[in-house]
This record gives structure tokens, C-alpha cells and sequence, in this order.
């Protein structure tokens, strides 16, 4: 086995077991410490995939779904069929008692999806891309499994891009995050990770770049509350 891929299998065992550690309070915090905003911004992807898929029964996946909360909202806003994934077992278990039994819940790690290539109509990734040990080994992967003119969505942490609130958001995601999502998770190291990954992740004109470069064409982003988040869409070349 090489290095890398041993540092890669390294870096899936300390996310897996840092989410496996917070998953009972991941949807408090998310809610609590995003102001509810997270909600927004799940249901801007529900919306925007919607006025993409055009098929009557349209198949998407959700990967690193965590607790389901996007799973959830993509069933009832688009219509479409939605199977969820993530590797992370107590994620999954809390999304078990949230989501309705028309979502199919499934373990499977984003580098390497248990689908065979070209079975979804959408794929989307929420705030799960950044903790991927190569994002774009992980684009790649996305790719794969989407059908030839198939729809990804990337709903990450970005850049804001307002030089007023630029500061502000850093002093909150730096400093005062970390120690409430510490405190009431009881993990330190969960919060502290948070804004340590968003500032080694690209941002988004390198992530628009990126998805072009792993095969996706109309790639177009959007940048939600002042580029605190940004949505990313992309279409599978041939
Ligand atoms: C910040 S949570 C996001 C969960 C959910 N998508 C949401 O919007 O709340 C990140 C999730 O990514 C999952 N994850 C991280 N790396 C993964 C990987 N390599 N394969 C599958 N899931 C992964 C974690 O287990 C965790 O549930």
C-alpha cells in the first residue's frame, strides 16, 4: 500500500470516528450555531435540482447525507426517488429515525460508492466534499455514478465575499464556534476541525475550476447568505 493511500485511509478512520462521537448532537448544533440558515440553504439545493431534472422519476443521491436533514428535504421538494449514503453508522442511525422508509439509507464510503457507473439522475453533496481525504479524487467518484448529462450539487462552506461581514464571520467561525459546538458536543477537536477544513478547501471559483477539471460542463455557482455557504452545480459531460 502506498503513502497516500494509507494517509487517505487514516484520514477517513478520524472523520469517521470524530462524526461517530458528535452524531447526537450534530443537528442541534448545525441549527443552533448556523441560526437556522442551514435549513435555507438545503432547501436552495432542493429547488435548484428540481428545475434540473426533467425525467418523471428522477433517482438522486445524497452522499455523506450525516443525519438526513437534505436527504429529507430533497423527498419532499422534488418528487424524485432518494437513496442517502455516508460512512458513518451513528449518522446513519439518527437519520433512520428521521427520514420516511421511501429513503433508502445506505452505508458507503464517497470515495468509493457501492453504485455501479451512471445510476443517478443527481448526485449532491452538503458540507461533506471538504472532509473527503482528496476532493477531487471525491469529484471523480461523484462523477462516476451520475448518467452522462446527470446533475452534481455541492453545498459547501465557502469565502464571504462582503468585505464588512469577511471579518465578523471569521471572529464567530474561528473563535466562538469552535467553543460552543466544544462545549455542547463535548468535542473540542469536532469544532475546531470545522473552520480548519472550510480554510483549506477551495474556494468558489477553485471549486467551480475543480469540477470542470473531474468532467463537468455548465458548472455554476451561487453564493448563499453573503458566501458564508455556496452552492454548486455542475452537469456530467458525456
Ligand atoms: C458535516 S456532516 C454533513 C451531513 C449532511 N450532509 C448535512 O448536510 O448535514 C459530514 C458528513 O460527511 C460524512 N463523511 C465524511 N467523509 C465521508 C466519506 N469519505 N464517505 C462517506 N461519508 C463521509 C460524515 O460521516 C458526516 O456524516
Amino acid at each position: 500500500m502506498s503513502q497516500n493511500e494509507s494517509a487517505a485511509i487514516e484520514h477517513a478512520k478520524r472523520v469517521r470516528e470524530m462524526f461517530g462521537r458528535i452524531a447526537g448532537r450534530y443537528d442541534v448544533l448545525n441549527h443552533l450555531l448556523s441560526g437556522n440558515v442551514d435549513k435555507s440553504w438545503r432547501t436552495k439545493v432542493a429547488k435548484r435540482l428540481k428545475a434540473k431534472l426533467t425525467a418523471d422519476a428522477s433517482l438522486i443521491l445524497d452522499v455523506a447525507c450525516g443525519t438526513g436533514d437534505l436527504s429529507l428535504t430533497l423527498f419532499e421538494n422534488t418528487g424524485a426517488r432518494v437513496v442517502a449514503t455516508d460512512f458513518c453508522r451513528p449518522m446513519l442511525s439518527i437519520a433512520a429515525g428521521k427520514v420516511p422508509v421511501e429513503i433508502n439509507l445506505i452505508e458507503g464510503d464517497a470515495l468509493h460508492l457501492p453504485f455501479k457507473d451512471g445510476t443517478f439522475d443527481a448526485v449532491t453533496i452538503a458540507f461533506g466534499l471538504r472532509n473527503l481525504a482528496s476532493v477531487e479524487g471525491g469529484l471523480s467518484e461523484l462523477r462516476r455514478i451520475l448518467k452522462p448529462n446527470g446533475w452534481l450539487a455541492v453545498l459547501e462552506f465557502s469565502r464571504p465575499t462582503n468585505a464588512i461581514l469577511r471579518p465578523a464571520f471569521s471572529l464567530y467561525f474561528r473563535r466562538i464556534l469552535p467553543l460552543m459546538g466544544g462545549i455542547i458536543s463535548g468535542s473540542l477537536s469536532a469544532y475546531t476541525y470545522l473552520p480548519a477544513s472550510v480554510s483549506k478547501f477551495p474556494d468558489q471559483t477553485q471549486l467551480a475550476l475543480l469540477m470542470e477539471k473531474t468532467g463537468f460542463d455548465q458548472v455554476d455557482y451561487e453564493n448563499l447568505t453573503g458566501g458564508i455557504a455556496a452552492l454548486h452545480l455542475g452537469r456530467r459531460s458525456q
